[in-house]
């Protein structure tokens, strides 16, 4: 609010232009800010992080968390321009780069099982500082996000709804841990590891094809989900989640195609009580 009065004292007026030069926090905000200050000014989205580069910066959804959830306030509002310069990735410590490449594994496991390998052999070759694979990644996420969101700006067609790969359970996470405990991609990163064994349970994915998922997951070292995290509380958050529709969860689960060895990404609205305990009762299990 203080933002707001400084910015009005000062008379910046509807031709201002707001330059978001930070992490994907700045970019929400201010973007948030962009829409809101005198029903909305111009603004440009200069991503810093990995996270923001490939994921945050992209799609015009703006905005700040509340206690009660996600991502509950906010609006779309898109930038006139986002200006990816990778150079900026240097400076980023392993956990900010791990952090961004969990969408990265997102975007893989939703779009091209040939990506997902090679990351497989990224990871185990330790390359994820390397610059120019780090350039081609972002090129590659930022082209599908973009793709998906500009046939689905608002949210509505569930063209988007892919994107949300690994988010029920990770803003869960997120959101029980008070955003302080885990970056965004480490929540998504537990969040795909958890829909894949969700998969597994809904008879989608065969044990063999969802081990080889999870153990691209696994090549990420993130922070353990805490012990004292409950079924209850996780399932009470997951049902607060956005794309519950009709009280229906709408998971986004991975099924395999056998005749293409390929994985595709579909919408479950058949998800159980029951099938997300066992799924949590698993993932507590699960190497951490
Ligand atoms: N709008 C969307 O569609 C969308 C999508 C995903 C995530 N998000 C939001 O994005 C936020 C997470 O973004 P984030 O992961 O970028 O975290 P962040 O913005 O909190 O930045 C993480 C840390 O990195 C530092 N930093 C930024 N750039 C740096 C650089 N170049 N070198 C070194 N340090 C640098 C920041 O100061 C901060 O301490 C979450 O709030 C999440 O909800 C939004
Ligand atoms: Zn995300």
């Amino acid at each position: 609010m203080s933002l707001y009065g400084r910015l009005l004292k000062e008379g910046a007026g509807r031709d201002a232009l707001f330059i978001a030069i930070g992490g994907g926090t700045v970019g929400d905000s201010i973007g948030f800010l962009a829409s809101t200050y005198l029903r909305g000014v111009d603004w440009v989205g200069v991503p810093t992080t990995l996270l923001a580069q490939v994921d945050s910066s992209i799609g015009g959804k703006t905005g700040v968390n509340h206690s009660e959830g996600k991502n509950l306030i906010g609006s779309f509002y898109q930038p006139k321009a986002v200006i990816c310069e990778t150079s900026f990735l240097k400076t980023l410590s392993s956990r900010e780069l791990i952090s961004g490449w969990g969408e990265i594994i997102k975007y893989a496991m939703i779009s091209d099982w040939k990506w997902v390998k090679r990351l497989e052999s990224i990871f185990v070759e330790r390359k994820i500082e390397d610059l120019s694979l780090l350039t081609e990644a972002t090129l590659r996420a930022v082209r599908l996000k973009a793709e998906r969101v500009s046939r689905d700006e608002f949210d509505r067609k569930q063209i988007r709804e892919a994107l949300n790969f690994g988010h029920t359970f990770g803003h869960a996470l997120e959101s029980l841990t008070g955003y302080q405990y885990f970056q965004h991609g480490e929540a998504v990163i537990w969040g795909m590891r958890f829909a894949i064994i969700l998969s597994q349970i809904r008879k989608k994915l065969s044990l063999e094809r969802a081990n080889v998922l999870d153990q691209v997951l696994r090549g990420m070292v993130v922070p353990p989900i805490p012990v004292t995290l409950s079924f209850e509380a996780v399932e009470k958050k997951m049902l607060r989640d956005k794309k519950v529709r009709n009280g229906k969860l709408n998971f986004v689960l991975l099924q395999e195609l056998p005749q293409k060895n390929q994985v595709r990404v579909y919408s479950d609205s058949q998800v159980t009580p029951k099938n997300l305990r066992e799924a949590f009762e698993k993932i507590m299990r699960t190497p951490q």
